[in-house]
């Protein structure tokens, strides 16, 4: 793992350069993308780039790695909306190309299926993440693990309490998602991982120690080939 330390708009930059110059060596490569508020500055500097004529999608594939069970693509909450909002929109991705797991069987994008499809288009070439205070990639939460492919979660009680401020009521919010596995994410050629701000300070450290606990999903990443950690000063305060 190689650990590059700068602020939040130098690690915004610097993630699209690595995927332009991708894209240039290889127009339709698989781009593995996150929700969260980690990922949102690189996809602005994605979508200027595009405007700016310097990036073309057209032939690009992408895989997002999870998304809420039991409401629907359009709503407001939605990690499909998201996307949307965030980037697809924007850009000139062909939406049958852009892939976020289902538990809806008729759906190709179905979970089960999910880490095949990936396989089918070649893998994925560089993978977008954040994490999560307790370590926590995609839903894989503390205790995850390391084995599995895209599968169902049950969200812990706590992550719905904190996601019901998003909602009308927390009736409403979510109890399950799917997700893609530690496994799955280990398979991806490339992982940049962003981690920023002082509340990320103790999973960064956790992360350094190189110690590999299912206790910290994301300590898996220790054994990948081909990871960057992006991280601004105050997630490395503790280091
Ligand atoms: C998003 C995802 C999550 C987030 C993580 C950090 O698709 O899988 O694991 O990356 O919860 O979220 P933020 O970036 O909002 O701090």
């Amino acid at each position: 793992m190689e650990l590059k330390i700068m602020s939040k708009p130098e690690i915004y930059v610097a993630i699209k350069d690595e995927i332009q110059s991708l894209l240039r060596r290889k127009n339709n490569a698989v781009l593995g993308l996150a929700t969260g508020s980690s990922p949102i500055g690189v996809y602005d500097e994605l979508i200027k780039a595009y405007k700016e004529g310097d990036i073309d999608f057209s032939n690009v594939t992408t895989f997002n790695l999870d998304e809420y069970v039991g409401i629907s693509e359009d709503h407001n909450q939605s990690y499909h909306y998201f996307m949307n909002e965030h980037l697809f929109k924007h850009v000139n991705l062909v939406k049958s190309k852009t892939h976020v797991p289902s538990t809806n069987k008729d759906s190709e994008d179905y979970y089960q299926n999910y880490d095949q499809k990936i396989k089918d288009h070649g893998g994925i070439d560089f993978q977008i993440l954040g994490i999560g205070s307790n370590g926590h990639i995609a839903f894989n939460e503390p205790g995850t693990s390391f084995d599995t492919l895209t599968h169902e979660v049950t969200l812990k009680e706590s992550t719905i309490k904190d996601n019901s401020r998003f909602f009308n009521s927390i009736s409403e919010v979510p109890t399950k998602a799917v997700s893609m596995g530690l496994k799955s994410i280990m398979n991806a050629k490339h992982i940049v991982i962003i981690i920023t701000g002082s509340n990320k300070a103790e999973a960064l450290k956790r992360l350094m120690s190189k110690e590999v606990t299912t206790d910290l999903p994301a300590s898996i990443l220790c054994k990948h080939p081909s990871v960057t950690i992006y991280a601004d000063k105050e997630a490395a305060s503790l280091l």
